[in-house]
């Protein structure tokens, strides 16, 4: 049999975290003896959005199957104006078409941009699990910047690292609105951020993926609107309109770029060619204004934010667990630290160890836990998605009857959402488990302490 050698860079590139939670899940599920066991886990890990793809998009990809011509290497002219408009539209952007690029999907546009931008990336943390490992294999200097108690990069910080930075230009990873923690920056930080940026030579690549997800919309504001000629934004189907499977992002560049898209144009026309002709046409339908997109948009994020806000309510009702508050997303970050002398009392002495345990019988809970966040190994933070309940019947029972009340929206939970309750309940359960567990082994140790004197 053939030996095959594997090029030593990719041998040295780890599993990216998501192939890892994969991976973990299904061989931790195979494994579990106990018959009661075989609904599954509850589903806090996975970062998907459960809603279904929007009608128009679906009926644009069908529309369009037949279209089997290779496309222009940056996106047809009508995806890039319709993209243009829609961020115009929704984020009071406005942009020449001309600065979208559409790529397939926005981890691969953001690991183009890392490969054509000289400079040191500068990676706020806790962070998306997707960057660490392209920085890594594309063998870029970097640095983390680990945000303050509030869950936010300040300007101070930002700047304080930079004056250690030598490279004549940096490239400041910003991921507005924010996973895992589900913060939105305001208007506010990102000016005082975009002052360090300009002082300093640093460019940002501001990962927007979420920005349509945002509670209270108006809130949102695009770092390309503060900051326009040094910001690339990136964004696209993935999750405003839950269709990660498309494959399909773009980013906006700077202004005053022409040459540098022509760079870029050449490494996507070298890489992967164009992106997918059916599914640009699916998504000019899902970038185009309509009365529809706008309805499927204002009732995703509705639903987003009473499961984050019930999601938020319970967790930080258990003794000793704080969460960040979520205003975008359908994450937040919760801080388990508080137990960390009974994790470490149960052997529990790291991150990934906290996970696994969770995930062991009767619990059966999946996390992802601090380590696949870029945190120090030994913070038991983890990420909590609250996206494991059937979307399509969640939306359906929120147009017909639209919960308003406090009481309605926890009705709405329970009855759209039992596998978030339970799960919440069980990570309760967990920590009372622990906290039990390491108070029966002090007893008894000090039973036995008493008895040999
Ligand atoms: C912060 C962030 N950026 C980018 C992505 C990936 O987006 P895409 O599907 O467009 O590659 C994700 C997906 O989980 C994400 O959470």
């Amino acid at each position: 049999m053939t030996k095959f050698l594997i090029d030593q860079q990719v041998q040295d590139i780890e599993l990216p975290e998501n192939l890892k939670l994969n991976t973990f899940l299904q061989e931790f599920h195979s494994d579990c003896p106990h018959p009661e066991c075989s609904f599954g886990f509850y589903g806090f890990a996975f970062g998907q959005s459960p809603f279904p793809v929007p009608k128009p998009v679906q009926d644009a990809l069908i529309k369009n199957a037949s279209k089997g011509a290779y496309a222009a290497v940056q996106g047809f002219p009508e995806l890039r104006e319709a993209i243009a408009r829609y961020n115009k539209k929704n984020f009071g952007y406005d942009v020449d078409p001309r600065r979208v690029y559409v790529g397939p999907g926005t981890k691969e546009l953001i690991f183009n941009l890392m490969e054509i931008l000289h400079g040191t990336v500068i990676l706020p943390t806790p962070a998306w699990l997707g960057y660490l490992p392209q920085i890594r294999f594309l063998k870029k200097n970097y640095h983390m910047l680990h945000v303050r108690s509030n869950g936010k990069i300040t300007p101070n910080d930002l700047e304080h690292l930079t004056l250690r930075l030598h490279d004549r230009q940096k490239i400041l990873i910003l991921n507005n609105p924010n996973n895992p923690t589900g913060l939105v920056y305001s208007q506010l930080e990102l000016e005082e951020i975009t002052d360090v940026c300009r002082k300093h030579d640093i460019l940002v690549i501001s990962d927007e993926i979420y920005a349509q997800t945002t509670y209270d919309i108006n809130k949102f504001v695009s770092m390309g609107r503060i900051y326009p000629e040094g910001t690339f934004v990136t964004n696209g189907l993935s999750k405003s309109h839950a269709a990660g499977g498309y494959r399909l992002g773009y980013v906006i560049f700077p202004q005053h770029t022409y040459d540098l898209r022509q760079q870029f144009k050449k490494i996507l026309a070298t890489e992967y060619t164009a992106t997918s002709t059916p599914i640009q046409h699916a998504a000019i339908a899902g970038f185009q204004d309509s009365p529809e997109m706008d309805e499927y948009f204002e009732i995703t994020r509705k639903i987003h934010q009473i499961m984050g806000d019930y999601t938020f309510q319970v967790l930080n009702k258990i003794e000793g667990v704080k969460t960040t508050k979520p205003e975008a997303t359908f994450y937040l970050m919760a801080n388990f630290n508080a137990y960390s002398d009974y994790f470490l009392a149960n052997k529990i002495s790291n991150s990934q160890k906290f996970s696994e345990s969770l995930i062991q019988h009767p619990y059966h809970t999946a996390l992802v836990g601090g380590d696949s966040l870029v945190l120090e190994r030994t913070d038991f933070s983890a990420r909590i998605a609250f996206v494991d309940y059937d979307g399509a019947s969640a939306m359906q029972n929120y147009v017909h009857n639209p919960p308003k009340t406090a009481s309605d929206k926890l009705e709405f939970v329970n009855n759209n959402a039992p596998k978030i309750v339970a799960g919440l309940k069980m990570i309760q359960r967990y920590l009372k488990d622990i906290q039990s567990k390491t108070d029966s082994e002090i007893a008894k140790l000090e039973t036995n302490i008493k008895k040999t004197r």
